[in-house]
């Protein structure tokens, strides 16, 4: 993704309350671009893959149920320094702690039930983006 492109999802609680178009929105009027998308419910095998790297911690058990409560919108974006640039648009983990006029802060609900994801390096966004989207989609995004 040569350092452009950043994975997004937009979690289950956002998904679910109708906030999909407004984050989308939030973000394209910041310069992202939608390069893919797709709508989906993890399974609990994605989800417990997907965030392997958080298994010892003691929210992971809590954070596969919820990320497997309901659909969610994985999202390839695309902007100069996206993995910094989508990170600084999205805000801190907990929205108590986020930047007035984050995503998060203007989204989210909880610590856990934040809204959204966001890759933390290029190398990350590489893997996750691969992990919901074909090559195929991928290079067609191009
Ligand atoms: P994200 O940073 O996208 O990926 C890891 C997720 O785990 C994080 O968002 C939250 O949804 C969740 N998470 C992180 N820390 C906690 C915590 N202390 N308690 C509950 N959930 C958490």
């Amino acid at each position: 993704m040569a350092g452009a492109r950043t994975l997004a999802i937009i979690k289950p609680d956002a998904f679910s309350a109708g906030k999909a178009g407004k984050i989308i929105a939030h973000l394209e009027g910041q310069g992202f671009a939608v390069r893919a998308a797709r709508v989906m419910r993890l399974t609990q095998a994605q989800a417990e893959e997907f965030y392997a790297v958080h298994r010892e911690r003691p929210f992971y058990r809590s954070l596969v149920t919820f990320m497997t409560s309901g659909p969610c919108m994985p999202l390839v974006l695309e902007k100069a320094n996206a993995v910094t640039a989508y990170r600084d648009a999205i805000g801190a983990t907990d929205p108590a702690d986020a930047k007035p006029g984050t995503v998060r802060k203007l989204f989210a609900e909880s610590k856990e039930r934040n809204a959204v994801h966001g890759s933390d390096s290029d190398e990350n966004a590489e893997r996750e983006a691969r992990f919901f989207f074909s090559d195929a989609e991928l290079l067609a995004a191009r």
